[in-house]
């Protein structure tokens, strides 16, 4: 199958574009490089030992896409292309509503003209709100969102659902992603975020490299068993396997919904120690108050992934620690440099 990967330079994106070459699918990433590197791409094709092709490009050019479904006959469109600091989206909720809600409106009238449609969108475990119960299942509604990144995925999800009311030809799959962190076993591939990581586990990863001195923890007074915050972690290439699973989903019409995560809650302090002994390298941290915004703890119901994409996150947290201390440390700033650390016996 041939298909379509925006934002496919990104985090996910790449890993993902990499895991579509192996099961032997076609790939198209349009991407505007606004957060990723063309290095990305080539390290994918270095890996997977085959080409795709890339079109630098944004989701709200509409002329753009056009050329690109008259060039390309894509049968699916695998949407990762977003916006997604919940901070800066506080400070510029426009920015964040032109490219993840408008974006994604131009992308789909650009697939109903094309004759396309088969959709996987990146969505968010942020969609269920401060007051789901834990764990999240894909029956509850979604919640109230505290943030205009988080508003804007949940407006998307429902201009999804709106969409495929009205008309009975698309197929929509919704991935409702908790916490995906780790790296491409290689160490070639990886997360790679500018400036200060808003995300734990890059953040860990910087302060166990040398590029950043002390991790801030942020509340040590939540209600779990040692008062930091518990998250749903899962492995970047479980979720870009689930990507690959979801495609064999779009024979079936309408819009569905699916929790990719692995069931299983873990605090920022036991992230902080499995980093420590995986890396060998002490963490040192301070607990500051609260971040605004963070729930204290939530974590996937995965069941109906499993049943209905026959998908499930396999790897542990030591593989997710290990592979993402592997990309950090052969890369330690990102894809501007690469250390070849084989001949230090490097794992
Ligand atoms: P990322 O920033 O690494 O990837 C997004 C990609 O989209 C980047 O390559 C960026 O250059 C590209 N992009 C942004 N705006 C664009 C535009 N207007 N036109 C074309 N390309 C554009 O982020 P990621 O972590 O890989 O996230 C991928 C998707 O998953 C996003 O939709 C994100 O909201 C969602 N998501 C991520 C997480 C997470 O923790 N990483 C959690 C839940 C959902
Ligand atoms: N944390 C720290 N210090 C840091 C960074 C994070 O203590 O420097 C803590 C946070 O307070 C939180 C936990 O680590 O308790 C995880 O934080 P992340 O920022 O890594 O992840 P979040 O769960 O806050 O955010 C993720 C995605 C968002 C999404 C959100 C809700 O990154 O895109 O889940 O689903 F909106």
């Amino acid at each position: 199958m041939k298909v379509l990967v925006t934002g496919g330079a990104g985090y996910i994106g790449s890993h993902t574009a990499l895991s579509l070459l192996e099961a032997g699918h076609d790939v198209v990433v349009l991407d505007n490089l606004c957060n990723a590197s063309k290095e990305a791409l080539r390290r994918v094709e270095e890996i997977a030992g085959r080409t795709l092709s890339f079109i630098e490009g944004d989701i709200r050019d509409r002329a753009c896409l056009d050329q690109l479904f008259k060039e390309h006959d894509i049968h699916a469109v695998i949407h990762f292309a977003s916006l997604k600091a919940v901070g800066e989206s506080v400070a510029q909720p426009l920015a964040y509503y032109d490219t993840n809600v408008a974006g994604t409106v131009t992308l789909c009238k650009a697939m109903q003209q094309a004759g396309v449609f088969r959709l996987v969108f990146s969505s968010s475990a942020t969609v269920y709100g401060p007051d789901a119960p834990v764990p999240y299942q894909e029956s509850m509604p979604r919640g109230r969102t505290s943030n205009p990144y988080g508003t804007s995925k949940s407006m998307v999800e429902q201009t999804l659902e709106d969409l495929v009311q009205s008309d009975g030809r698309w197929s929509v799959v919704l991935l409702r992603y908790f916490n995906p962190i780790g790296a491409h076993p290689t160490g070639r591939l990886g997360e790679d975020p500018q400036g200060i990581p808003n995300n734990l586990l890059p953040y860990i990863a910087q302060v166990a490299v040398g590029r950043r001195s002390t991790l801030t923890v942020f509340g040590n007074d939540y209600a779990t068993a040692d008062g930091t915050c518990v998250r749903d972690y899962l492995h970047v290439m479980d979720l870009a396997e689930g990507h690959v699973s979801a495609l064999d989903r779009l024979t079936v019409l309408g819009a569905q919904a699916y929790n990719l995560g692995t069931g299983q809650g873990l605090s920022v302090l036991q992230m902080v120690e499995a980093f420590e002994r995986i890396s060998e390298r002490p963490i040192p941290y301070q607990f500051a108050p609260r971040r605004e915004g963070d729930l204290a703890a939530f974590w996937a119901d995965p069941s109906k992934a499993e049943k209905e994409l026959g998908w499930k996150a396999r790897r542990s947290l030591d593989e997710m620690v290990a592979d993402t201390w592997r990309w950090q440390r052969r890369n330690p700033h990102g894809y501007r440099t690469e250390i070849n650390t084989t001949s230090q016996g490097a794992s």
